[in-house]
């Protein structure tokens, strides 16, 4: 629901309210966001104050209005301010822009860039004129009511001859009333991607992002802003996102007066966007939630916005084996055949063959850019390979990098000025390779036809679409500094075209394990790779950073060989299967080289697998211990409709005479039994008792004697329950 009555404009979903006013001198002022509330009387939201301090500023002649003490809808410099603006451009005069309100309107369409949420409910676009000259900045809100989400970017319009200059241009900035509020972040780096590090806001800045081209397993673009007294299921959160894949920021800010300022949007570290007469500037959308409901509050509601407006992808996706951890480098034909044999007999409905497929590609030194098959490798050619892999009944995959090139590739040698090199200079690289300028139509065209050409002539039905490195050497920018936007911009436009010819084609996101695992990535591929650590106590705690922005159907989740090949560490295979569950599921490994006893727990893992994941694919999700920091993961996956529940335990580390373990489930109906089956254990119980009492887990070992019934949860171990509702 969008409302303007009285200079007041109310955006309502389904559970929350964003309140903002136009006042007599045309801002817009922020009044509310949070919990629903209700259309009229909206003035008391509003201060009434006169001058907040004696060294503030205001109008001449009217005290009431103190313009740095007002919480402003998008904040501009040159007013005054005591904390950081949203809003930074100039004209060639370096003279700086101050916009005021013009206009409003409801259920336009929005010029969202190629990367956007889909199925909004309704629009809004507030217009603000410069005071001086003919410039626009249309402020833009699209309202998803069922999931509480409102999204929000920002466009220029410069209607004026001369140039401007936009250094930066926040997609959100939002004032949360309250100075006792914590920020979490979920960064790390490669094989600990999306751990939550929880941060107290003091006064002064926290400032988080990305240079590097790509949003980066350094910082990720989710984060949190929660009263210091939320948990997990209760009091006040707010969350916020990016649909964008390239270099972001994101800030938060407490000012002396009891409120934290909040931005995000593009980097503005050295940014500078040179905007011509008749042309605008559009900022990448920022998601934002708010939930009273704790941390799994506003994950749930991330969750369904993921689930149904981000992703675009339809139809089921494949449980799918890759080659990368099995073969490497080393492949051939045979091989190849014989992991399709092995990955057929135990029921996987994809074969992906990784990096090393294609012509010279020896080592991660050779051949980037020629995606053309190895004729050594296959002597029958790619096609037969596809051909038998679909006479299986399995759809055939290949690994691409297409945004990058070797200096010693058919590719570079054809056209060296493709790739981004500072002339003169001694080269950067990242593993051993360049990046291609994906700014000139040539690169965007060429990269579309490679990929027709896989999908036509070799018949792929799945491409894992990889980047290894960050982006160096721009030396091709046109006198303004907004590279890495636009090389976003224009790797959106290859998968715009890709996804549009190829509806079918399933693309896997990946970036050196999950070094862009993000909303912008998550419009074109249906799950991005979670990190190339395997390991279940690893993994354990990156898929859990990860659930707090992001569904469990968009990780794709591998069970690899023990011991792990990132960590060393052994493990159980079903601690390795029931964790790679969590998610869209899949192997790395040569199915023929396992045992009997792990081929069969495989094979009926598949099978377990495909049956749940008509539920998993739009569950719901709790989080039911802090697993970043205690000994135990503990999520409870539930269906749509509550009828069926996993419950899936992780234990880090045994302890001998460990403390009882107790969960108490969430979401069940009160008067509906539950049946509890898993792990050797039947158990009948009522919904209240089980939110109330709890589940006391059958895990009594103290270190005596052992016997299968104590159920005892050793070193990286899971346990794995399903509740299902009988009436
Ligand atoms: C990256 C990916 C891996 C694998 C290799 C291949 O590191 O994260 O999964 O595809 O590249 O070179």
């Amino acid at each position: 629901m969008i409302k303007i009555e009285d200079k007041f404009i109310h955006i309502a979903t389904n559970n929350t309210s964003y309140v903002f006013c136009i006042t007599p001198y045309g801002d817009l002022q922020h009044l509310h966001y949070g919990g629903r509330v209700a259309d009229n009387h909206l003035d008391v939201l509003k201060e009434l104050r006169s001058v907040l301090l004696v060294n503030t500023l205001y109008p001449d002649g009217d005290e009431s209005y103190g313009i740095d003490g007002t919480c402003f809808e998008y904040s501009f410099a040159n007013r005054g301010n005591s904390s950081a603006v949203g809003t930074i451009m100039s004209d060639k005069n370096g003279g700086v822009f101050d916009f005021v309100f013009s206009n409003a309107k409801i259920g336009e369409v929005p010029p969202t860039l190629a990367a956007s949420s889909h199925g909004y409910d309704n629009t809004l676009v507030v217009i603000m004129k410069d005071k001086c000259r003919n410039v626009m900045l249309e402020l833009w809100y699209l309202v998803y009511e069922n999931v509480d989400v409102i999204t929000r970017f920002a466009r220029v319009i410069n209607c004026e001859k001369e140039d401007i200059s936009i250094h930066k241009l926040m997609s959100a900035q939002l004032d949360i009333f309250g100075d006792d509020f914590e920020l979490t972040t979920f960064d790390g780096a490669w094989g600990r991607e999306r751990i939550a590090k929880t941060h107290t806001i003091n006064s002064g800045s926290f400032l988080a992002g990305s240079h590097s081209g790509m949003s980066g397993a350094e910082c990720n673009p989710f984060f949190m802003i929660k009263d210091k007294s939320a948990g997990c299921n209760c009091d006040d959160v707010f969350a916020f996102n990016l649909v964008y894949s390239g270099s972001h920021q994101f800030s938060a800010e407490r000012n002396p007066y009891g409120v934290v300022s909040v931005m995000n949007g593009i980097q503005s570290d050295g940014f500078l966007y040179k905007l011509q007469q008749g042309q605008n500037f559009v900022t990448p959308e920022s998601v934002m939630t708010f939930s009273c409901f704790g941390t799994n509050g506003v994950s749930q509601n991330m969750h369904a916005f993921v689930q149904k407006h981000i992703t675009r992808y339809v139809g089921q996706l494949p449980v799918m084996l890759n080659s990368w951890e099995a073969m490497y480098f080393d492949i051939t034909e045979q091989k190849v055949m014989a992991v399709i044999d092995g990955a057929s007999e135990l029921g996987f409905e994809a074969v992906v063959v990784d990096d090393g497929w294609f012509k010279n590609r020896h080592n991660d030194t050779l051949a980037l850019g020629d995606w053309v098959e190895d004729k050594n490798k296959f002597p029958n050619g790619i096609v037969s390979v596809a051909n038998y892999c679909k006479s299986k009944d399995m759809i055939f995959g290949i690994w691409i990098e297409p945004e990058m090139i070797s200096v010693d590739s058919d590719l570079y040698r054809a056209n060296p000025t493709w790739a981004l090199m500072t002339p003169k200079a001694k080269a950067i690289v990242g593993r051993n390779q360049y990046i291609l300028d994906l700014t000139k139509t040539i690169v965007q065209d060429y990269i579309v036809e490679a990929v027709g050409r896989l999908v036509e002539d070799y018949g792929i039905g799945y491409l894992k679409w990889d980047f290894n490195r960050r982006l160096s050497d721009i030396c091709c920018d046109d006198g303004s500094q907004s590279y890495h936007y636009r090389y976003t911009l224009s790797l959106y436009q290859i998968m715009e075209r890709i996804t549009k010819k190829y509806p079918k084609l399933i693309i896997e996101g990946c970036a050196s394990g999950g070094g862009r695992f993000d909303l912008g990535m998550l419009c074109y591929c249906p799950f991005v790779w979670v990190s190339d650590n395997t390991d279940p106590l690893s993994r354990a705690e990156i898929q859990e950073g990860t659930s707090y922005g992001y569904p469990m159907n968009v990780m794709l989740n591998h069970i690899s060989a023990s011991p792990n090949h990132q960590t060393e560490r052994s493990s159980k295979i079903k601690s390795r299967l029931d964790i790679a569950h969590c998610g869209a599921f899949g192997a790395q490994l040569d199915p023929n080289k396992l045992c009997k006893e792990d081929k069969q727990a495989l094979s009926d893992a598949i099978k377990v697998y495909k049956n749940d994941r008509v539920w998993l694919e739009n569950c719901k999700s709790y989080r039911l211990s802090n697993g970043q920091v205690d000994n135990h993961c503990i999520w409870q996956i539930m269906s749509k409709d509550g009828d069926y529940v996993k419950l899936v335990i992780f234990k880090k580390r045994f302890y001998t005479v460990d403390a009882t373990l107790k969960i108490k489930l969430k979401g069940l109906d009160d008067d509906a039994l539950y049946e509890i089956f898993g792990e050797g254990l039947t158990r009948q119980a009522y919904g209240l008792t089980l939110k109330n009492g709890g589940f006391v887990l059958p895990q009594n070992y103290q270190g005596v004697k052992y016997e299968e019934s104590t159920g005892r949860i050793g070193d990286s171990g899971t346990a794995v329950y399903y509740i299902k509702k009988k009436g």
